[in-house]
């Protein structure tokens, strides 16, 4: 993973090329983690829908959770995360393939019913730009699942307390522990959220048992299951290193509309299919389609 400028001035933490599936996934005792994450979306995830957008979706780990959609969109910044996404999921007609910046979705407004983001606002620096986009691509009763790394965790009060870590867990900033990688204050992300007009109608306490020891020793399953049953009671204040919340837009909404899908990130206005992938009709500017991914990575 490498920071880069790209034309906007906000940094992005860039995974192209990355072995993120190898190397993190595939290390020892992950199998804790992503169960216990796995339950707690299945509880925030609105079961049926239209269609779904995944932001972030890296190789698409998550995506059997979406069997309820009749359209699954994943997006990704990283192409070659897309493409490994698409390898696995590619057979399925429902899934469409993106290359695309959170900061500047590829979408008209209204077009999903649910949106997800696991395991990304950590490397979001603009969180309100982010939110931004998200509402705007959100429908009226809509639903915008999103995990959060909380900076608020028992290990970081414990080693505060001990004097092994500087950062203030309990302070609300962000705490920037490595270049684009945040940890928040639940109450801080809060007030993010509510500025950019979504409320939380849901929250769960996510990961109690990231503990080498206690990963090693004892089943996934059963520390997943145990994981699932305290999530809700420990949603109310959550000292876990990760947090789940499922927000909904509030004032005036779009209602949901399926076509077109795609906006130009030049003019604004939605895009129709050409040959070789999509054509704005209002300034002629073109965005390929490669091997079944539409690119609006520029
Ligand atoms: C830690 S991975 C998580 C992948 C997946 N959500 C999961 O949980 O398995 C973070 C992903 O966010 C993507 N990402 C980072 N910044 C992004 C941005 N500005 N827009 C879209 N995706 C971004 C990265 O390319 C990477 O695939």
């Amino acid at each position: 993973m490498t920071s880069e400028n790209t034309s906007q001035p906000r940094p992005i933490c860039d995974y192209e090329g990355s072995q993120y599936r190898e190397e993190f996934w595939g290390r020892e005792y992950r199998e804790y983690e992503d169960r216990a994450e796995r339950l707690a979306l299945a509880k925030l995830l609105p079961a049926r829908g239209r269609r779904l957008l995944e932001i972030g979706a890296g190789f698409g780990r998550l995506a059997d959770l979406y069997a309820g959609y009749e359209q699954v969109v994943l997006l990704d910044y990283s192409r070659t995360m897309i493409q490994q996404a698409r390898e696995r999921w590619g057979h399925d007609p429902r899934f469409l393939f993106v290359v695309g910046n959170v900061y500047d979705l590829p979408f008209l407004a209204g077009r999903f019913d649910t949106v997800v983001m696991v395991r990304v606002i950590h490397h979001v620096a603009d969180v309100a730009a982010a939110f931004g986009q998200i509402r705007r691509v959100l429908a009226s009763e809509g639903a915008f699942v999103l995990e959060f790394a909380n900076k608020r965790n028992l290990k970081a009060i414990l080693r505060y307390a001990l004097r092994r870590q500087a950062e203030n867990p309990v302070a609300l900033p962000p705490y920037e522990f490595a270049p684009i990688n945040f940890n928040y204050h639940p109450q801080w992300m809060r007030q993010q959220w509510e500025a950019a007009g979504l409320r939380r109608d849901a929250q769960l306490a996510v990961s109690y048992f990231r503990v080498r020891w206690l990963k090693k020793h004892l089943p996934a399953t059963a520390l997943a299951r145990i994981d699932s049953w305290l999530q809700r009671p420990g949603g109310a204040y959550p000292i876990t290193p990760s947090v789940m919340v499922r927000l909904r837009p509030t004032g005036v909404t779009q209602p949901f509309r399926a076509e077109p899908l795609f906006r130009c990130l030049d003019c604004d206005s939605g895009l129709e299919p050409a040959v070789d992938g999509l054509r704005c009709p209002t300034c002629g500017r073109s965005w390929p389609q490669h091997d079944g991914v539409f690119d609006f990575k520029g």
